[in-house]
């Protein structure tokens, strides 16, 4: 019987960390708002920064002992005053088991905590699979639309949002 956990990150963990977002940016690079090129250029000490704010908060979703999907909480900046659900991502070999589910639940449960009263993402119109994860917790199309910045505005999404 598989083992899956999800885990929240530390400072210690930052290079775990940036090891999956690289591996999810590889994978999926119309799935994010930054690019592979993007986050590589970002200093090591930065992914460490980011994991010691009491401000957000990243999951990582370990099957069998393998790190194999993450997800993060942070303020949306777009609307004030709302959490933002951002990076959300499982390998594919690890797919349709339950991790991202599993990943969306942790990030609410961290937002809820904080005291948000909803929390926000943004989700490409053509990707099923997520739009089903999203719709699956609850999380309803608000009819904002947008599209991610060039050379990439060919991806259309729009957002979605559960109250808290
Ligand atoms: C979207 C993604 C995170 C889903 O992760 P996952 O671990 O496969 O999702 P789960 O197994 O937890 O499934 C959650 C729900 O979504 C549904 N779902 C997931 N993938 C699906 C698919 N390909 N087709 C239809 N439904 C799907 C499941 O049936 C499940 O519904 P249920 O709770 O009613 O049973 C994953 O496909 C992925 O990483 N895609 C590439 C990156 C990406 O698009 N990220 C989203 C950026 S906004």
């Amino acid at each position: 019987m598989p083992t899956l956990t999800i885990q929240r990150m530390r400072p210690d963990d930052a290079a775990r960390t940036r090891a999956i977002r690289l591996r999810a940016l590889e994978e999926a690079p119309d799935a994010f708002g930054t690019t592979l090129a993007e986050d590589l250029a970002r200093p090591p000490d930065a992914w460490r920064t980011r994991l010691e704010s009491a401000d957000a908060a990243t999951y990582v979703a370990v099957l069998d002992g393998l790190d194999i999907g993450m997800a993060t909480g942070a303020s949306y900046e777009w609307v004030e005053g709302s959490a933002g659900l951002f990076g959300m991502w499982v390998a594919p070999e690890a797919r349709q088991i339950g991790a991202g589910g599993q990943l969306v639940d942790a990030v609410v449960a961290w937002a809820r905590a904080a005291g948000f009263p909803r929390i926000l993402l943004d989700v490409g119109d053509e990707n099923p699979p997520a739009i089903a994860l999203y719709a699956s917790r609850g999380f309803e199309p608000t009819g904002v639309t947008s599209s991610l910045p060039p050379p990439r505005d060919h991806v259309t999404e729009h957002q979605r949002r559960l109250a808290l």
